[in-house]
């Protein structure tokens, strides 16, 4: 890759200030002076120092986004702005979102450049649980709550798996559903008569979102957070 990228990649600045920093002749490869951003190295097996101190390159990362109504998940888009945008500080352009959340969803979204782990939490042989918080048109009852947990039909080839529910208030409940088709928790409460007017993602598989993280910022997961993601 790159020697500009791969600086980027180490979190030492974005990518105009590292490509200054390159030409200020602050950065060695193999003990030898690079002057020139665009040069190519090994990023797994070349030396490289930045102002004396030894880089240390990470290949993944993983963030919890919490995201805010308004943006799609997407990793670029012509006419709207994505959930990738907010992460334009980071210098990397490798990072994408690891499955959808509406354009006026909330919550939790894991933004990775993990393509390995992203297709385990996403495949549907896994069964990832996704747990949402609804905020409902109309009053919730006992017969929809039994409908939802049984399956019910969305249009599908099949009814969808039984999810888990729980009352919060009258209009209010949280769903837990094992499946990530288009729309579906919308699409569930419609079948049962109800309408979702609020939803907001709490959790994915082991990954809960971070109760302090403020709508629109994000975080690195904690090394615990990834090992029990990769558990899932
Ligand atoms: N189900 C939906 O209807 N929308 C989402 O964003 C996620 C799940």
């Amino acid at each position: 890759m790159r020697l500009d990228k791969f600086l980027c990649d180490c979190r030492l600045g974005t990518r105009s200030q590292v490509k200054k920093d390159i030409k200020a002749g602050l950065v060695t490869v193999n003990d030898v002076k690079v002057l020139k951003p665009e040069q190519h190295i090994d990023e797994h097996t070349d030396c490289i120092h930045y102002k004396g101190q030894q880089c240390v390159y990470e290949e993944f990362v993983y963030y919890m986004l919490h995201k805010p109504s308004g943006l799609v998940s997407a990793t670029e888009d012509k006419h709207e702005q994505t959930v990738i945008d907010l992460f334009s500080q980071e210098g990397r352009d490798d990072l994408f979102p690891v499955g959808r959340l509406d354009k006026d969803a909330e919550g939790l979204l894991l933004i990775t450049n993990d393509g390995a782990l992203a297709h385990a939490l996403l495949s549907p042989a896994k069964h990832v649980e996704k747990e949402y918080e609804c905020h409902l048109a109309k009053s919730f009852d006992n017969i929809q709550k039994s409908q939802l947990e049984q399956g019910v039909d969305i249009g599908e080839k099949a009814m969808t798996k039984p999810a888990v529910v729980h009352i919060l208030d009258e209009k209010r409940i949280t769903l837990t559903i094992i499946e990530g088709k288009f729309h579906q928790v919308k699409r569930m409460l419609y079948a049962v008569g109800n309408e979702v007017v609020y939803l907001k993602r709490l959790r994915m598989g082991t990954l809960t979102l971070d109760q302090e993280l403020p709508k629109g910022s994000y975080r690195r997961l904690t090394e615990e957070e990834t090992e029990n993601l990769r558990k899932c």
